[in-house]
C-alpha cells in the first residue's frame, strides 16, 4: 500500500476506487497550493494527483524524493515543471480524450453566445426591458457560409472543427505539431498564421501554452483579423495579450470575444468585464459531470498503474530514470 495525495477533492466515485488499494489523503477544498505549500503537502506521498492551479515547481520534486508520479487533472501540463519532473525521475500524466467533446461543445457555445447575444437577450429579459419583438432587436451574425479560423489541431480542435459542418462553416486551421486534417471534417490547412487570421471570422484558439504561444494572439495578430470578427479562447488565457484584446475591442475592431480562460486566471482584464460584447465563463471547458467524472478516473488509473509498477496509459513525461 502506498499514500496518494489528492489537492481537492473530485467528482465521481474514483477515489473510493483508489483508497481501496492504497492510503489516500484528499485535501479539503482551498485555495491552489504551489512551491514549498505543495511539497508539504505530497510529504511521504509516492503519487500526488493535482489540479490546473496548482503550480509543481521544480523545488516540489526535491523536496518530495518519495514521489515517483504527479498525475494532473487536466489535459493541459503548463503547471507542471515538466524538464524537472524528467531529470528528477518522475512521471507526469494528464487526462485527455475525456473532456474532448464537452471542450469542444463549450468552444460553440461561447461562439454561439457571441454571434447571437445570448447573455445579452438574457440579461434584457430579466431587467424588465423585453417590450415585445422587434425587427432591429438585439442583432447578431449569422455563422453559416462564414470562415472557422482554429490554432491548434489537436484532440480539442478536431473535435470543433467537426462540429462546423453542421453550421455550414468553412474550416482553415493552422498547427505547429500535427498538420493533419481532422478526421471526418472538411478543413483546409494554412501554413502561415497570418493567412489564417486574415481569413478567420471566427478565430478559436486551441494550442497548449508553451513559451512559443504565450501572446501568441498580440495587438499585431488581432488586427490581422477581418474587421467584425469573433475571438473565442477555451485553450490558456495566455494565450492571448489580454491587454491588446481590451484595446483592439475598444477600437471596434472585433465583433465580439468569448473567453473561458484567461491570462491571470481568475483575475480577469477590467476593461473586459464592462462589455456588452464579450462572455465571460469561470473554465468551465470540461466542466460537464460525465468528462470530470472520468478525468478522474483516468487521472486514478494512471496512479494505480505507476504504483503497480506499470506505465501509466496517460504519459506526458516519462522518467529518464524512474526513481525507485
Ligand atoms: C484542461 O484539462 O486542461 C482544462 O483546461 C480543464 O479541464
Amino acid at each position: 500500500m502506498s499514500e496518494v495525495g489528492v489537492t481537492s477533492p473530485l467528482p465521481g466515485r474514483a477515489l473510493d476506487r483508489l483508497a481501496e488499494r492504497h492510503s489516500v489523503r484528499v485535501r479539503p477544498k482551498g485555495p491552489a497550493l504551489s512551491g514549498r505549500d505543495l511539497a508539504a503537502f505530497v510529504g511521504e506521498a509516492e503519487a500526488v494527483i493535482c489540479l490546473l492551479a496548482d503550480r509543481v515547481a521544480a523545488e516540489v520534486f526535491a523536496l518530495c524524493p518519495r514521489l515517483v508520479l504527479v498525475a494532473n487533472y487536466a489535459v493541459g501540463v503548463n503547471n507542471i515543471d515538466l524538464e524537472a519532473a524528467r531529470t528528477s525521475g518522475v512521471w507526469v500524466t494528464n487526462t485527455p480524450d475525456v473532456l474532448t467533446d464537452a471542450t469542444a461543445d463549450l468552444t460553440w457555445a461561447l461562439t454561439l453566445a457571441v454571434a447571437r447575444r445570448v447573455v445579452e437577450g438574457d440579461r434584457l429579459v430579466r431587467n424588465g426591458g423585453f417590450s415585445g419583438w422587434k425587427p432591429d432587436l438585439l442583432l447578431g451574425v449569422g455563422l453559416q457560409g462564414k470562415t472557422l479560423g482554429i490554432i491548434g489541431m489537436g484532440r480539442i480542435g478536431r473535435a470543433v472543427a467537426r462540429r462546423a459542418a453542421g453550421f455550414g462553416m468553412w474550416v482553415c486551421y493552422h498547427s505547429h505539431r500535427d498538420a493533419r486534417p481532422p478526421d471526418g471534417a472538411e478543413a483546409e490547412y494554412v501554413p502561415s498564421l497570418d493567412a489564417l487570421l486574415a481569413r478567420s471570422d471566427v478565430l478559436s484558439l486551441h494550442c497548449p501554452l508553451t513559451p512559443q504561444t504565450r501572446h501568441l494572439m498580440d495587438e499585431r495578430r488581432l488586427r490581422l483579423l477581418p474587421r467584425g470578427a469573433i475571438v473565442v479562447n477555451t485553450s490558456r488565457g495566455e494565450v492571448v495579450d489580454e491587454e491588446a484584446l481590451a484595446r483592439v475591442l475598444a477600437s471596434g475592431h472585433l465583433g465580439g470575444v468569448g473567453l473561458d480562460v484567461y491570462e491571470r486566471e481568475p483575475e480577469v482584464h477590467p476593461a473586459l468585464l464592462g462589455r456588452p460584447d464579450v462572455v465571460l465563463l469561470p473554465h468551465l471547458g470540461s466542466a460537464t459531470g460525465e468528462a470530470r467524472a472520468a478525468m478522474a478516473d483516468l487521472a486514478v488509473d494512471n496512479v494505480l498503474a505507476v504504483l503497480a509498477g506499470k506505465p501509466p496509459l496517460t504519459p506526458v513525461v516519462k522518467p529518464l530514470v524512474p526513481r525507485s
